[in-house]
């Protein structure tokens, strides 16, 4: 069988060519697209960090990290070049127009108009956590989490010196739901005193329908804890699912909310560009700007200015091709995991979430198997939470024959396995 994609149809028509933005991108579909970006090193390959978390480099094919393996969007790779061209990079003042490309974008994309709304720069999502969980948080208080989810968010709550507070997703036949029976007596609890939500939800995919959203802003508000909502796989909900920013369900329930927002997941841009925190809260957002003053959180860098705008100006047809990859990839995952492997389904994001429970393997033995024996650097379940032992997130924004190769690589596997377990 071959599986190949060099081009996909967008919904509007267009041929969208994967491989536009990188002239010199190499032939090997597998192995080519990882660069030697030199002096830096790419994260998803760097050896050292590999055998740290999986114990060998070997001809791993690396798929643990969130972010697009495909080439990126022509018109950020030249905004970029011309940026640096330009051989200015002193200080550099942010227009209006870079703001107001993101919300152009969020209207025209996801029908948002929070042109109301404060928006803020902050270096990372992780930065915005962290200084809300100083602004709305005291010591000791509880912040809850919602796992199997991001490895990120209870590392900052407890760097933070607060506690973390699980409100496990209940799995069920149709897949993950959030427990609202017990997100309402963990906001009971007076020291709990924010949410960090995830949406659409790593590692699980879940695109939270707005009757679910509505459901957390009243239970928040009634509690008084304030919702944070980490929305930087925002664009990534996957046809017929739409995303629905949680600034749309908050207004008149009373709820305190801030959402965090950018480019980095969209469009592959984590090591270029600023993320945005909105909010619709006064206080939170006055509490950020001073924060952000003090501790100098928006430098403006030039090359992500360049690239940030460009992304939300030019960057939709690039978006559109790799979602259907993206879906494409979803289908074939779907149709040729082998036996007793299987996919969850998945609303939004580039990131498959398999269901190897069936093979029968403990925590540590499973995270050997994958690496010792299908050859794949994935990220085990257990990483985002013991909620998630038996599962693999796998990241699926990659040309279509690296999924055919890890497809062919995890076949093999599980047949040494029937076969050893056999004899
Ligand atoms: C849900 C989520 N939030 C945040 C991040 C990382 O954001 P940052 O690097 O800006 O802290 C990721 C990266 O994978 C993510 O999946």
């Amino acid at each position: 069988m071959r599986h190949e994609i060099d081009a996909v149809q967008t919904a509007a028509g267009d041929q969208v060519v994967l491989g536009d933005g990188r002239p010199d991108c190499d032939d090997d579909p597998v192995t080519g697209f990882f660069g030697d970006p030199s002096p830096g090193s790419v994260q998803a390959t760097d050896p050292t960090t590999l055998e740290r978390l999986f114990g060998h480099a070997d001809g791993l094919l690396p798929l643990w990290i969130a972010e697009p393996y495909v080439p990126l969007a022509a018109p950020i790779v030249d905004a970029l070049e011309r940026r640096a061209r330009s051989g200015w990079y002193g200080y550099e003042i942010r227009p209006p127009s870079v703001i107001e490309a993101f919300w152009r974008w969020a209207g025209a994309r996801h029908r948002w108009d929070g042109s109301d709304l404060a928006t803020e720069v902050s270096p990372s999502v992780g930065t915005s956590i962290a200084v809300l969980i100083d602004l709305v948080t005291e010591p000791g208080d509880g912040v809850i989490v919602q796992p199997p989810v991001f490895t990120d968010f209870k590392p900052i709550v407890r760097a933070s010196g607060r506690t973390v507070v699980t409100n496990p997703l209940l799995l069920g036949d149709g897949g993950y739901t959030m427990d609202l029976d017990d997100l309402t007596a963990k906001a009971a609890d007076p020291a709990t005193r924010m949410l960090i939500l995830c949406n659409p939800h790593n590692p699980v995919g879940r695109v939270w329908r707005a009757a679910e959203l509505e459901a957390v802003a009243r239970i928040c508000a009634e509690h008084d804890v304030v919702v944070v909502s980490d929305e930087i796989h925002g664009d990534l909900a996957l046809a017929p699912y739409r995303f629905v920013p949680f600034g749309e369900v908050a207004p008149g329930s009373g709820v305190r909310w801030a959402a965090t927002h950018g480019p980095l997941k969209t469009f592959g841009l984590a090591g270029v560009c600023d993320t945005l925190l909105v909010t619709g809260d006064e206080a939170i957002r006055d509490g950020f700007r001073a924060m952000s003053s003090r501790l100098h959180l928006a430098r403006n860098n030039v090359f992500g200015l360049a690239a940030f705008e460009a992304a939300y100006r030019a960057g939709g047809p690039w978006l559109e091709g790799m979602l259907e990859l993206v879906s494409g990839n979803l289908q074939l995952l779907d149709q040729e995991l082998p036996d007793p492997i299987g996919l969850m389904p998945i609303e939004g994001t580039y990131l498959a979430w398999l269901d190897l429970r069936s093979l029968g393997l403990d925590v540590p033995e499973l995270t050997r198997w994958l690496a010792d024996e299908a050859r794949l650097a994935l990220s085990p379940g257990h990483w985002f939470g013991r909620q998630g032992a038996g599962f693999a997130r796998m990241s699926i924004a990659v040309a279509r024959p690296v999924v055919a190769e890890a497809l062919d690589r995890l076949t093999a596997a599980v047949e040494r396995l029937d076969r050893r377990r056999r004899t």
